[in-house]
């Protein structure tokens, strides 16, 4: 019924995804080849970057191209291409040109010493392979000040496409003021035996992403998983087949032992533990959105790992926003489901807020740090009219599909179908040590899954901030396979000694600290809220196991 005209509105999301026409990569002698200025800024700290012609640079004569493209996920990340003016033939090679000239006033000669002494350099693009030079050069005692002038381009073909490119700065001139300085360029076409599917590997850092360095970090991961899984599987065998045992023949014995408390405590809690969370709406929420964030991980991985997500700009941010609207139902269906379990009634809005949480934090952060980029006139702003593009998918397609998802939840899996009953007054939780305190079991628990991602987060992290190309995606997949068996052993281990101790409160802290700020904060609370959501999803399942066998009265 609902389902075509959601897919019609999917449709206009497709040409995110797609290649436009200048990204055949195939060109016929003589045609246009753009070269696009991105962005210039410190080689030291490269978030911060501008637009190319925030500084006085000059633009070639040529004024008009054949087309220009931009997809979602480039706005998102203020990509933003502007075109430089050189006119660039395809195999058609040019002798140094002068293509324009900058009139060096007061002002202008500032604006570059400024930029030399805090070593800028710029970034461009020719058929998606990024090109970086540097702006000028201080001379040693600082005082002088040279402008590269001279731009000499080396383009390898082979076949119709470009597969190599090589920039030489060339022509320092020294920047004195009330002067005329000439910028040139030139073009030299060679034939290059590099494939079009290997271009890239130059950009790639074998040596930052050291193989050995990854086989150890899951090595190690993985006698993590062994014991733990050990673990686990020792606690369900031993511990709760004595606990059956002793249960049953303490029946016979009256109450007498019942004081022994916390030896097989967790028996004593059977009316309490399946009681619906202090909030199940929020909560009902976060399970949603973490089981959608956790299919969003996978799915972006594998198609990482088939496509070269990297060798296009914001490609990576496009797939990653095209699943998430695509996998709405996901969050629709356990969440939607998760709360009628728990009796709420207010469904719509615990759809609205499973639906907005996860968008609202994310565009809330970039809001925030937009405005700081808008200040500082960076090129990282966001564009107005991205941000209406974003709103429109949270409203007509991700609400949508999310409807669709907690309709399906709530008739399919909506009905309470908890083993134990719920008594209708809570039990008092007894006094136990400090180290059995939820708040800290949380913490402990978390170290273990931290364990077991920080090597490769460590990449992560260092290719988004720093520009390596981040490429090792087969790794990532293990590292996550790896992540979600740890979290559900680690929770479940912890609700075990809660449980023991009494404390029937076993889904209690969720949030993993996030120790960064802006999208830092969004990233830990987004891999918070899906190892909480993998965590809840896997203790669910053993807590329901262990009571199924519990006879009561
Ligand atoms: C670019 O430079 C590299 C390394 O110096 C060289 O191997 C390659 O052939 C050059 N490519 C072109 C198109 O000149």
């Amino acid at each position: 019924m609902a389902a075509p005209g959601l897919l019609l509105l999917l449709l206009p999301l497709l040409p995110l995804r797609a290649r436009a026409d200048e990204h055949e990569h195939t060109y016929q002698d003589k045609e246009e080849v753009v070269l696009w200025m991105n962005t210039v800024g410190p080689y030291h700290n490269r978030q911060e970057t501008y637009k190319y012609f925030s500084l006085p640079f000059c633009v070639g004569s040529k004024k008009s191209i054949g087309h220009y493209h931009e997809t979602l996920g480039e706005a998102l990340q203020g990509v933003e291409l502007e075109f430089s003016g050189l006119d660039i033939k395809f195999k058609d090679d040019v002798m140094q040109t002068t293509y324009c000239e900058v009139d060096l006033d007061k002002g202008r000669r500032d604006a570059f010493v400024y930029a030399i002494k805090n070593h800028y350099w710029y970034q461009m693009y020719i058929d998606d392979l990024p090109i970086w030079g540097i702006v000028g050069e201080a001379d040693e005692n600082g005082e002088d000040y040279y402008l590269w002038t001279y731009k000499k381009l080396e383009i390898g073909f082979n076949g119709n496409r470009i597969v190599d490119v090589n920039l030489t700065s060339e022509g320092k001139v020294k920047l004195v003021p009330n002067t005329k300085i000439q910028m040139s360029y030139s073009v030299k076409w060679k034939k290059s035996d590099v494939k079009f599917e290997d271009r890239f590997d130059k950009y790639l850092d074998p040596s930052f992403f050291q193989h050995r360095i990854h086989w150890f970090s899951i090595f190690n991961s993985f006698m993590m998983v062994i014991f733990l899984v050990g673990l686990v599987s020792m606690i369900l065998m031993r511990t709760l087949r004595k606990d059956y045992a002793r249960y049953s023949k303490e029946e016979e014995m009256d109450d007498m032992d019942r004081d022994l408390g916390d030896e097989y405590g967790w028996k004593q809690v059977h009316g309490d533990v399946f009681r619906p969370s202090s909030h199940p709406l929020i909560f009902s929420s976060l399970i949603g959105s973490g089981c959608q964030i956790f299919a969003v991980s996978l799915i972006v991985i594998i198609v990482a790992m088939i496509e070269d997500l990297y060798t296009e700009r914001g490609s990576m941010l496009s797939t990653a926003i095209f699943v998430y609207a695509a996998t709405s139902p996901v969050n629709g269906y356990f969440g939607g489901s998760l709360y009628a379990r728990q009796g709420g009634r207010r469904w719509i809005k615990q759809m609205f807020i499973g639906a907005f949480l996860i968008p609202a934090m994310v565009c809330g952060t970039a809001f925030f740090i937009n405005f700081i980029a808008i200040y500082y006139h960076a090129s990282r702003a966001i564009p107005f009219a991205t941000m209406v593009a974003v709103c429109c998918i949270c409203f007509f397609v991700i609400l949508p599909l999310n409807l669709v998802g907690t309709i399906l939840g709530r008739n399919l899996s909506g009905q309470p179908n908890f083993p134990c009953r719920v008594n209708a007054v809570p039990r008092p939780i007894p006094e136990k040590k400090w180290f059995m305190e939820p708040a800290v079991i949380v913490c402990l628990g978390g170290i273990l899954p931290f364990g077991s991602i920080f090597i490769e987060m460590y990449f992560i992290f260092t290719s988004f901030w720093a520009y390596k190309i981040y490429y090792v995606y087969g790794f990532m997949m293990l590292v996550l396979v790896i992540l979600c068996i740890v979290t559900v052993c680690v929770t479940i281990v912890c609700t075990y000694f809660l449980l023991n101790a009494e404390d029937y409160r076993w889904m209690y802290g969720l949030f993993q600290t996030s120790f960064y700020f802006g999208y830092m904060a969004v990233f830990s609370t987004a891999l918070g809220i899906m190892c909480g959501a993998i965590g809840y999803m896997g203790t669910s399942a053993f807590v329901r196991k262990i009571y199924t066998n519990v006879k009561i009265d």
